[in-house]
């Protein structure tokens, strides 16, 4: 197989996205046309001038301005237009699972009801099934940077709805807001029965890793590749069978490694780890699944056995049903089968 027949094979490839933040896949043009519809300013004259502001020294760098755009969300038809626009290039990706995050709180603080967000992203799973057989599942997640008491609060709000919540997360600015600050929150998450996932490792140190693991009962690590910095965070994330939610082009435009040839992820992969590529705010870092897949391609020439190994971990550590990961992947072997 050439590098490029392997490249098309994983381009192809059905495949599930576990680490994206629905809110990181507003485009400039449906931003601008948000605002408009809404009435609402955003701080730049254009899209062009809201694109060259996507330029990000760190992840508070793109924080700062992923919650000011996100300010043209406001009514339910808003949010399930985000959902519908993601699902369509997820879809277009080869994706045929997402297990999506949102952020209720960047809302709820700007006075939009809960209701409204969980609503309008449901309005577009459902849509986004009919029209390409996608399926979606929501994750809630918390911001580190405001108060463990604040996200009971926040979880207290979500408990009527608890049947399309499909987990809970922790997101937001990772530096000096360890998992260890939300004990009590998470704790409460999983006796409501519901699985646990954390950021970690992605500008934090590998001890995130380790506290996310046990102190907060995460069942995979969202991003997790400071792993490599120690070898026994790493080597127990491969031991125990720990998924981590990889992002390749958001950890090269925040500046987690230099370029992508500087990536961890072959260590990663090399040390037995279960690795997954994802998309992160593929709006705000150069594209959608199929592009990181591209920037990795370019980067480390992994052979067809590699992104067969990525593709069915994707579908290992989702929070589907047995029947569903078994039926993923028959169709997933089915695709390498032909191809061969
Ligand atoms: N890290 C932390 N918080 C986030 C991210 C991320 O990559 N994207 C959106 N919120
Ligand atoms: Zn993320």
């Amino acid at each position: 197989m050439t590098a490029s027949d392997v490249l098309s094979l994983a381009l192809g490839m059905p495949k599930a996205e576990l680490h994206v933040h629905i809110e990181g896949t507003l485009e400039p043009e449906l931003a601008f046309a948000l605002a408009r519809r809404n009435g609402v300013a955003l701080p730049y004259a254009d899209e062009a001038a809201l694109k060259a502001a996507y330029a990000f020294d760190s992840l508070q760098s793109f924080l700062d301005l992923y919650y000011a755009c996100a300010d043209v969300l406001r009514t339910r038809d808003d949010f399930r237009d985000l959902m519908l626009a993601y699902l369509e290039r997820a879809a277009a990706d080869g994706v045929i699972h997402a297990e999506i995050f949102f952020d209720p709180q960047t809302h709820t603080a700007r006075g939009i009801p809960f209701a409204t967000v969980l609503d309008g992203l449901d309005d577009g799973l459902a849509e986004g099934a009919r029209r390409w057989g996608i399926s979606g599942r929501l994750i809630l997640c918390f911001l580190r940077h405001l108060s463990e008491d604040e996200c009971l609060a926040t979880l207290a709000e979500a408990e009527p709805y608890l049947a399309r919540i499909h987990g809970f997360g922790l997101d937001s600015s990772e530096r000096g807001h360890p998992p260890s600050q939300f004990v009590r929150l998470f704790a409460r998450c999983r006796e409501l029965g519901k699985p646990v996932v954390a950021h970690a490792g992605e500008e934090g140190p590998p001890e995130y890793i380790t506290e996310a693991l046990d102190l907060l009962g995460a069942r995979r690590i969202d991003h997790g590749v400071r792993a490599v910095d120690d070898p026994a965070v790493l080597t127990r994330l491969a031991e125990e069978g720990i998924p981590l939610t990889v992002c390749p082009l958001s950890n090269t435009r925040l500046c987690v490694f230099k370029e992508m040839r500087e990536h961890s992820l072959p260590r990663l992969l090399a040390a037995g780890a279960k690795v997954t590529l994802n998309s992160d705010d593929p709006a705000y870092f150069g594209g959608y699944l199929n592009a990181n897949i591209r920037a990795v391609h370019e980067a480390f020439h992994f052979d067809a056995a590699t992104w067969y190994r990525l593709a069915r971990n994707s579908f290992e550590a989702s929070f589907a049903s047995d029947a569903e990961k078994t039926a993923w992947i028959a169709r997933l072997d089915t695709y390498f089968a032909a191809a061969r």
